[in-house]
């Protein structure tokens, strides 16, 4: 099979998240991503340090041995300069969230990115919300303004419904990245997730 084949056909859709535990023994060799540095977190011992470190979880897609993506997630809290909820009566600019720290797919795996996203904010959904309070998921989408054109992850998470704390933020922004946040009451709604 040619290399850059190594995903072709795969229907990420339907392949099962896995959470990173310590039988889980996936070396991620081969694993390339558009981002070199997200591999190298990989290769050299970032994502297990901070789930050792008990600071973050993560889950992983993978086909057999080879590894299509992975995220981890954390607690954080967002804020905002406006009370967001103020239309609820809560006036609060802070709020308990759960953060996306990393995320990274091979760059061969096509949809992989999707499946992982949308896996997370079903699996807060489902499994977070229902017993602690959680009204948002965060992300610090990374931007690179050293590339041409800039990278600018956050294209990505406004796909799936993701806002920026900052709108008006000019560009560059003054560190590598644009904080964003998605609401998951309309999803908790939804699901009729209770309180
Ligand atoms: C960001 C990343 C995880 C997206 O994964 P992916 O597998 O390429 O995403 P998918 O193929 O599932 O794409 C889902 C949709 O998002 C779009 N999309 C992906 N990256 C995008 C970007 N940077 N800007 C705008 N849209 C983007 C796709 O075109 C697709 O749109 P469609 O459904 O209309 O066809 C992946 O590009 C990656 O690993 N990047 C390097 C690491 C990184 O930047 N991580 C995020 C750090 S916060």
């Amino acid at each position: 099979m040619p290399p850059n084949s190594k995903f072709s056909d795969v229907d990420f859709s339907n392949l099962p998240i896995e959470h990173l535990t310590p039988d889980l023994n996936v070396t991620g060799q081969g694993f390339r991503c558009i981002r070199g540095e997200f591999a190298t977190y990989w290769r050299k011992g970032r994502i297990q340090r901070e789930v050792n470190a008990r600071i973050s979880h993560c889950w992983i897609l993978r086909c057999e041995d080879d590894l299509a993506g992975y995220i981890t997630l954390l607690t954080d809290k967002l804020e905002v300069d406006e009370p967001i909820l103020i239309d609820e009566g809560v006036q609060y600019q802070t709020f308990p969230a759960i953060k996306i720290g990393l995320l990274a797919v091979d760059r061969r795996a096509k949809g992989a990115g999707r499946r992982l996203l949308e896996w997370a904010v079903e699996y807060i959904a489902e499994n977070i919300a229902p017993h602690v309070g959680v009204r948002f998921i965060t992300v610090d989408a990374l931007y690179d303004s050293d590339t041409t054109p800039a990278y600018d992850a956050s294209g990505f998470y406004k796909k799936f419904g993701f806002q920026f704390v900052d709108a008006e933020e000019s560009l560059p922004p003054s560190v590598p990245y644009r904080t964003m946040y998605l609401d998951l009451k309309p999803l908790l709604d939804a699901l009729s997730i209770q309180i």
